[in-house]
């Protein structure tokens, strides 16, 4: 109970969000977190990815005090099903649906920083990012959010149980420090087709 005093829930009025540029050179130099390769990906790597097309970052801020709480980085990429998941690939071929890859939107990074982590801010996270693919979903198709989550000896660390948390389903089995996960978006698009 005390912990929850001292660490409410963040609401997403709370927060503001802003597509990462140049004028962040500074700010993001804040960022700290357990996983350091998340850290150097965004002072070292995100802006030039963005600059060359293949990913986009938006860094997320306390409206407050305007500090740099999280990141989260997406590119469009794809689900093979066939020789990956065969379970899969068989669920979409009982709809009829043949294709041997399906499109996605893939969560590079994501990071929340230490000081504000378990304040629901991955949750908002993931919420802003099947927002981010159901828009996409409309323009160009897309069926999965899909990413390869960050395994951790320290299970309070493991960023797995996050996910599974999230609704995310195994992909594929890897017992190395990284696991893919997918959610298919389709419940949130059904839902959105019935209103
Ligand atoms: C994994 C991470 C993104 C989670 O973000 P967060 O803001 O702390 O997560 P939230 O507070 O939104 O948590 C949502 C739910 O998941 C649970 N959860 C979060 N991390 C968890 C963990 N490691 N183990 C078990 N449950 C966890 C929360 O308790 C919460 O549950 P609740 O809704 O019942 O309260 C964050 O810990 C992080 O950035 N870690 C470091 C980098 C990393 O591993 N990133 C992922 C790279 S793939």
């Amino acid at each position: 109970m005390a912990e929850q005093i001292e660490n409410p829930k963040i609401k997403p009025e709370e927060l503001r969000v802003e597509k990462l540029s140049n004028a962040h050179a500074e700010i993001i130099k804040n960022m700290c977190s357990y996983e350091p390769e998340l850290v150097d990906f965004l002072l070292e790597d995100a802006l030039n990815q963005q600059n060359r097309k293949i990913s986009v970052t938006y860094l997320w801020f306390l409206r407050k005090t305007n500090e740099l709480v999280a990141y989260v980085t997406v590119s469009p990429d794809c689900v093979k099903l066939k020789k990956i998941n065969p379970e899969l690939s068989q669920k979409f071929r009982d709809k009829g649906i043949n294709y041997k890859s399906l499109p996605a939107l893939k969560i590079g990074r994501l990071c929340v920083d230490d000081k504000f982590q378990k304040r629901g801010i991955g949750n908002l996270i993931i919420q802003f990012s099947i927002n981010i693919a159901i828009k996409l979903s409309q323009q160009v198709g897309c069926r999965f959010l899909y990413l390869d989550a960050k395994r951790n000896p320290d299970s309070s660390k493991d960023a797995i149980h996050f996910y599974k948390k999230m609704g995310f389903e195994l992909y594929k089995e890897r017992d190395t420090r990284e696991t893919p996960l997918y959610m298919d978006l389709w419940p949130f698009m059904e839902e959105l087709a019935d209103n």
